[in-house]
Parts: structure tokens; sequence; C-alpha cells
């Protein structure tokens, strides 16, 4: 993620802490199956030429200083003319920069990887997993790709040559293609279409910011749930009155599948004193509601998760709220007698946020040393208490059984803020891990 996204991230908030007026009386949209989800696609629309190519190549350094300023300017004109839009992306991401600036540096990863495309094939996969989430469906493509054109033409001028026009045109489209059938897939083994209203059954305080929220369909011909894969998240949409839509959040599934309920564990994004930005939309919004409240959740979705064929080892790290797809694979795999064995390092602030701390050390005691546990306290003058360290977690330092480095196979996976994926991944792989045996579960766009 660049800097400007992260300081804009960072840089947080002033509390908005109306209740949500609409949010469990409004009627559900029902998402349709399209028969043929790429009858969209104009029927112009040829596959890409080496000329084309080439074109859109030409226009990736151009992208690289310029594209932020055309997806700013795409949003601005694509959500001012549909508004119906505005229940689908985030208001936060567009004020922060963070959406334009990851829509600007796919297009010009895109342009820039155009002769070979496989090296985006996982983001791709996550792009779709996000847009499916949110409901996103064929003919939103025409949107963007009219909003998308108008924009490079605006802010480009006339560096953008008809000829540089025609190759983006074809090019666009290709790309949509991919994604329109990648999010048909999705949508075709979605456990339920759209959003299902959910009634809250428990409610548990974690820590101070952390609450863990149980809830079962309201229908309950829904019942038995399918099993999602652990390590998959939700998408849970709330009323916004102030802004006058719907606004979505992704979270994580906290705990090993269910036959009827799921579990979120949701961190409250307050508003930093001393600083005129505003609280998060969603969290706080989540963390006023109690048991018997609805909330609308679309279905499982994600692929930070296990292999059919479960490995020998696996080591998950945690950092702050991103233990939550990690527990959900713990709680999972400690069921399954012949399951992996595991490695839990996570890290906190201090003991407060030490969540399900109790809950980790009953699973290592009853594990017969299959499951180990480490945290680390970035905080703190001192620690005490087995397994506790100090400062933030070094790999480098990590001893080879904690890493499960003598077994070639193991399986790794990362969640937590930007800086600690990053130097976990990092430390993994001057380790000797392949980047392959690495799965990272990133929380906001282009932490990854
Ligand atoms: C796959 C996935 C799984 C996730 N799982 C979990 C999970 O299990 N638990 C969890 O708690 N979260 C999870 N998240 C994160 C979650 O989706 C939300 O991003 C998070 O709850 C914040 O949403 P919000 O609406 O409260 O904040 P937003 O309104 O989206 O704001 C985000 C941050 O930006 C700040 N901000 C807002 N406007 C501005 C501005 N103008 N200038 C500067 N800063 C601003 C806010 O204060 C806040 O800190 C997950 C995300 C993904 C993608
Ligand atoms: C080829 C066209 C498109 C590209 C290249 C693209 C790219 C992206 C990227 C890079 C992200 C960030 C993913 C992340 O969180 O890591 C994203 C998210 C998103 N996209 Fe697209 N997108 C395209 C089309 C669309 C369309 C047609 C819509 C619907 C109108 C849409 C709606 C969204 C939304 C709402 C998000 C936010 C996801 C979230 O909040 O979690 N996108 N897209």
């Amino acid at each position: 993620m660049s800097l400007l996204a992260r300081s804009a991230l960072r840089t947080t908030s002033a509390r908005i802490a109306r209740p949500f007026a609409r949010s469990f009386t409004a009627t559900v949209p029902k998402m349709t199956l399209d028969a043929n989800p790429t009858a969209i696609i104009p029927a112009d629309v040829v596959p890409l030429t080496e000329e084309h190519k080439a074109a859109v190549l030409a226009t990736a350094p151009v992208l690289a200083e310029h594209g932020l300023t055309v997806t700013k300017q795409m949003y601005k004109t694509m959500l001012g003319n549909n508004p119906a839009l505005r229940d689908i992306f985030s208001h936060s991401a567009q004020t922060t920069g963070v959406q334009p600036l990851a829509l600007a540096q796919s297009v010009h990863g895109y342009a820039a990887n155009i002769n070979d495309l496989s090296p985006l094939v996982p983001v791709v996969i996550r792009i779709a997993e996000k847009h499916a989430a949110l409901g996103v469906k064929p003919e939103h493509y025409k949107t963007v790709a009219e909003n998308l054109i108008k924009a490079l033409q605006t802010v480009l001028g006339d560096a953008f040559t008809p000829e540089l026009q025609t190759a983006w045109y074809h090019a666009y489209w290709a790309l949509a293609k991919i994604f329109i059938e990648a999010e048909a897939n999705l949508y075709s083994i979605g456990h339920w279409q759209g959003f299902k209203e959910f009634e809250i059954v428990s409610r548990n305080d974690e820590s101070g910011t952390i609450s863990s929220f149980e809830f079962v369909p309201k229908d309950k011909s829904q019942l038995p749930l399918k099993k999602y894969k652990p390590g998959q998240f939700v998408t849970i949409r709330v009323w916004v009155d102030e802004l006058g839509c719907y606004q979505n959040r992704h979270y994580s599934l906290s705990d090993a599948p269910q036959a009827d309920k799921y579990r979120v564990s949701v961190k409250r994004e307050d508003a930093p004193a001393g600083v005129d930005v505003p609280a998060g939309l969603v969290s706080t919004r989540v963390h006023v509601l109690k048991v018997g409240d609805t909330i609308q959740v679309a279905f499982p979705v994600g692929s930070f998760v296990l292999p059919e064929e479960l490995p020998k080892n696996v080591v998950l790290f945690s950092g702050g709220v991103g233990i939550t797809p990690n527990l959900s694979i713990l709680n999972t795999v400690t069921q399954n007698p012949d399951g992996p064995a595991v490695s839990w390092i996570q890290a906190v602030r201090n003991p407060e946020e030490h969540v399900f701390k109790t809950h980790v050390d009953n699973l290592v005691k009853s594990s017969n040393g299959k499951v180990q546990a480490q945290a680390y306290y970035s905080e703190v003058d001192s620690v005490e208490g087995e397994g506790i360290h100090k400062g933030f977690v070094d790999v480098a330092a990590l001893s080879d059984d904690a890493l499960a480095l003598a077994d070639k196979e193991s399986l790794y996976y990362v969640c937590g803020p930007g800086p600690f994926m990053h130097a976990v991944q990092n430390g993994l792989v001057a380790r000797g891990v392949d980047p392959k045996r690495i799965n990272i579960e990133a929380f906001h766009a282009g932490e990854a």
C-alpha cells in the first residue's frame, strides 16, 4: 500500500454514532443469476491483437504517473451520475483515496503485464471475491467502462489518441470478461444470493474494542447452514442515515463452521483523539448491536483457506484483529484428530488486547503438544507468562520448530496490519520458505 493510502487510513476520525434508521426495515435485495453473464460485452469487442497490446503497454508509464488522477475523476463522475452505486462502494475508501488508488494500481498493473497476465491471477481472484461479496453485476462493468474511458480522455487529453482509445476499449473488456466469468462462478457456488437477514444471538466483548457476534438466519428453512471454509469472510451491510446509502464491510468468520450460526469478531474503529476525521462507518454501527437485532449478511467467500488435502503443519501469524480468519482455521483443525500441527503466533500491543488468550491456552493444553502458541506484546515494559514475549514478531528469531521449517510443505497464514504482514512475509522468505506456501489476508485494499 502506498504511503498516501496508509497515511489516509491512519489519520482517523470523529464519532458518528447515529443509529441505523433503515437498516432493519429495508427490503433485502435479491440477486438474480444471469443466464449468460458475458452477454453484456459489446458485440464489436474483439480479442486483443498484438497492436492493441503494444498500445496498452505503451500507456503503462503515463498510468503510473496519472492513474490516480484518472481514477479519482472516474469515481467522481460515476458516483455522481449513478447514486445507486453509493450502496456498493465504500464512502470512506473514496474519501481516503484508498479505492481510487487500488483501481489505479490495478489498471497500471494490467497495462504493464498485458503480454503475460499470469502474475495477476491471485490479484484477480481477490478482486473478484470482493466484487462478488458486494453483489457487483455484469451490467456494472458497462458503467465502469464508460466512466473509465471518459476519465482517461479528460485527464490525458490529446495524448489519449484514437489508436490508444481503441486499444483500451478492447483491453478493458478483455479484463472485464475475466472478472465477469470469475464472479459468475462465485455467485453460482455462493450459499445464497444478495444479502440475507440474520438475528444476533450472542455478543461477547473480547476487549475494549473487539467484540464477537454470533448470528443465525431469520429464515429457519435455511438451516443447516452450508459449511464455509475456515478463513473465509462474510459481508455485512448497514444503512448509514447521514450518507443516505448502505455501506458494506467484509468480516472474517472467526469460529469453526457450525450448522446453525456464524460468528464474526469486529474491531471498533473509534475516532482518534485530536484529529478531525470520522470514526469507522460500519464497525461503530455493528458495535452498538445487541442480542435480538437483525443484520444483513452476504454469503461467505474468500481464498485464505486450507487446501482440500491438509498439510502436516500450519503456522498461523496474526496481528491485532487479524486474528479472526486464523482463529477459524485453528478452531477447525483442532477438531480433527488427523489435522495438522499448529504453531500459533499472535502479535498484540498489550495484555488487554490479547484477545482469545484463554481459548488458545486451553487448546494448547488439550492438544498433546500438537498446538504451540506464542504471543508478542509491542507496547509493554515487561512481560510474564509462558510463550509471551516483549516486542514485535521477529521471524529471524523464531525457532525452526515454531516455524515448522523441517516440513518443506508447511503452510503459512498471515493476517494483520500491512507492515506486520510484510515483515512476516519477508522474514519467512529469508528463512527459506517458498513464497507460494505463504497466504496473506489483507483487511485493507492494497495491503497484500
Ligand atoms: C477480507 C476481509 C476481512 C476482514 N475481517 C475483519 C474482521 O474479522 N474484523 C474486523 O474488525 N475487520 C475486518 N476487516 C476490516 C473491515 O472490513 C473494515 O475495513 C473495518 O471494520 C473498518 O470499517 P469501518 O466502516 O468501521 O471503517 P471505515 O469507515 O471504512 O474507515 C476505515 C478507517 O479509515 C478512517 N477514516 C475514515 N474516513 C477518513 C478520512 N476522511 N480520513 C482519514 N481517515 C479516515 C476511519 O476512522 C477508519 O479507521 C476485514 C476486511 C477484509 C477485506
Ligand atoms: C475491469 C474493471 C475493474 C477493475 C480493474 C477493478 C479493480 C478493483 C480493485 C483493484 C479493487 C480493490 C480490491 C481489494 O480490496 O484489494 C476493487 C474493489 C472494488 N470494486 Fe472493482 N474493479 C473493476 C470493476 C468494478 C465494477 C464494475 C464495480 C461495480 C460497479 C466495482 C466495484 C468495486 C467495489 C465496490 C470495490 C470495493 C471492495 C471493498 O470495499 O471491499 N469494480 N476493484
